[in-house]
C-alpha cells in the first residue's frame, strides 16, 4: 500500500526533491508546504508533481499541515529550524525525514539537548526519524560499507574526512546565507543570532558537521569515543565570519573499532579540495585494504594462502553504487529523465547520485513502518561528535569525551 507524504520547505534544496517524491511508486499523495505561497505554485505547475498533489493538499504554515491525514512529513526548512520542526511532526503521529544537520545553532550544548529531545521522542511516539544525509548514499560510501561488511579492509587503521567550502565556493555561502535569512521565517533568524552573540556564544564551522564524520563512521559502522580538536580563527574581520570563533577547525578522534579519524570543516580555505577530487569525501585504510580517491588497494593477507603483492583497482561510481529496485528507478527516469533515448540508463543526480536513494530509503521505511538507514541516535551521535570537538578546540585541544545516544 502507498503512503501519504507532506513536505515542508520549498526553499533552493527542498525545490530538488519535489520531482523524486511524486515519482516514487509508493508515494499516493504529496502534500506541500512553504510559507512563502509563490514557492508552492512554482511547485504545483510542473505536471510531474501535480500529478501526486493538488491545491487542497497545499499549506503555508507546519501546524496545518501536521493536522494532515498524512504518514510522514519531509522538513527541509533553514538548518536552526529542524530539531524542533521535527519534533511537533513526530508528536503529530507522523514519521519525519530532516535535511542535515539535526540542528545547527552556535550553543552546543542547546544542540545537544535537542539530540536528547529527539532520541527521546522516537522512543516515546515510535514514530521514526531520518536524517537526510546526502553522504551515507554517496557511491564511495556505499562500496565502502560494502567492503567493510565483507571484512575486506581487515582491522581498520585510520580513516580521514573532510568538508571543504570556502565561503566564496562557487557555491557563495555568502548568497546562500542571505537567501536563508529572508522571508516570512528567514528574517526573524537575525535576531536569534544576534541574541547568541550578545551572551559571547559564538559558531563554529563544526556546527555543520555531517557530511564530513558521517561517511566514515558509516561505512565502518563504529562510533567515536574521543577526541582532541584545533581551531584557526578568522584573521582578517572579514563579517561574514563576525560571529564565528573558528572558521576552521580539525579534529582527531579515537574509534569504537581501535582506528583514528581525522575530520576537517574548512570555510575560509583556499582550496576547493583537500586530495583535489571532492570537496566531501573521506579516505579509509584497514590492515588489508584500503580506499582513497575511489581506487581500492588490497593485499589479500586475510588468510596466508592468499598473500600476493598489492593490487589496486581504480573504480567507477556505478561499479560503487548500490543498485536501486529496477520499478523506482523507471519511475525516477520517467520522471527525471524524459527524453532518454532507448537503453539509456537512470543516472543518478544531486550531492554525487545521493537525492535518488534517499528519497527511496525514506519512502519505503514509511511504507514497511521500519527504522531508516539514518536513524536518530545515529545522526545525533554525529551531532555529539560535532560538539566534543567544539568543546576540545575551545580548550586548547583536550581530550573531550564523545555521547552516545542508545
Ligand atoms: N548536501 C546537503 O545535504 C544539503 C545541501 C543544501 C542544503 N541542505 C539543507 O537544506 C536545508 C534547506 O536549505 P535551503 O537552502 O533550501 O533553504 P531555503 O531558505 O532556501 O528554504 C527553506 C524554506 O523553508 C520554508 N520554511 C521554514 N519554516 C517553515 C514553516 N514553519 N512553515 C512553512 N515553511 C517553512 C521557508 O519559507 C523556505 O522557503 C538547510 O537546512 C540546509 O542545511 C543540505
Amino acid at each position: 500500500m502507498g503512503i501519504k507524504l507532506g513536505m515542508v520547505g520549498l526553499g533552493q534544496f527542498g525545490r530538488a526533491f519535489t520531482k523524486l517524491f511524486a515519482a516514487h511508486p509508493l508515494v499516493d499523495k504529496l502534500a506541500l508546504c512553504d510559507c512563502e505561497a509563490d514557492r508552492i505554485k512554482e511547485q504545483l505547475d510542473d505536471p510531474a508533481i501535480a500529478i501526486k498533489s493538488s491545491a487542497q493538499d497545499c499549506y503555508t504554515s507546519l501546524d496545518d499541515i501536521c493536522k494532515a491525514d498524512l504518514d510522514a512529513i519531509v522538513v527541509i526548512t533553514q538548518p536552526w529550524l529542524h530539531a524542533p520542526q521535527c519534533l511537533q511532526v513526530m508528536e503529530s503521529g507522523k514519521y519525519v525525514y530532516s535535511a542535515v544537520p539535526v540542528i545547527c545553532l552556535p550553543d552546543f550544548d542547546e544542540c545537544m539537548d535537542w539530540c536528547g529531545k529527539i532520541c527521546e521522542t522516537v522512543k516515546r511516539t515510535g514514530m521514526q526519524y531520518m536524517l537526510g544525509e546526502t553522504t551515507i548514499y554517496r557511491p564511495q560510501t556505499m562500496f565502502c560499507r560494502r567492503m567493510a561488511d565483507a571484512g575486506r579492509f581487515g582491522k581498520f587503521v585510520y580513516a580521514e574526512g573532510e568538508y571543504v567550502h570556502d565561503v566564496d565556493a562557487r557555491c557563495n555561502l555568502r548568497e546562500v546565507n542571505k537567501n536563508r535569512f529572508t522571508g516570512k521565517v528567514g528574517s526573524q533568524a537575525a535576531a536569534l543570532f544576534k541574541s547568541y552573540l550578545d551572551r559571547g556564544i559564538l559558531e563554529s564551522s563544526m556546527a555543520y558537521p555531517t557530511h564530513s564524520i558521517s561517511g566514515p563512521i558509516y561505512a565502518m559502522r563504529t562510533h567515536a569515543v574521543k577526541v582532541n580538536a584545533y581551531g584557526v580563527p578568522n584573521v582578517n574581520g572579514d563579517e561574514f565570519f563576525k560571529g564565528f570563533c573558528f572558521p576552521d577547525v580539525a579534529a582527531l578522534y579515537q574509534l569504537e573499532n581501535g582506528a583514528s579519524l581525522r575530520i576537517c570543516e574548512f570555510r575560509e580555505i583556499g582550496a576547493s579540495a583537500i586530495d583535489r577530487e571532492e570537496s566531501e569525501i573521506f579516505r579509509i585504510f584497514g590492515q588489508n585494504g584500503s580506499f582513497a580517491r575511489n581506487i581500492w588497494q588490497e593485499n589479500f593477507r586475510i588468510r596466508p594462502e592468499l598473500v600476493k603483492p598489492l593490487e589496486s583497482t581504480k573504480l567507477t561510481d556505478i561499479e560503487m553504487r548500490d543498485p536501486l529496485p529496477e520499478e523506482v528507478k523507471n519511475a525516477f527516469m520517467t520522471a527525471l529523465m524524459p527524453n532518454a533515448k532507448p537503453g539509456e540508463d537512470f543516472n543518478p543526480t544531486g550531492h554525487g547520485g545521493s537525492h535518488p536513494y534517499l528519497v527511496h530509503e525514506f519512502v519505503s521505511s514509511v511504507a514497511e513502518r521500519r527504522e531508516s538507514a539514518i536513524p536518530a541516535r545515529e545522526a545525533c551521535h554525529w551531532m555529539a561528535m560535532a560538539a566534543a570537538a567544539h568543546r576540545s578546540a575551545l580548550h586548547d585541544g583536550e581530550t573531550v569525551r564523545v555521547a552516545k545516544f542508545d
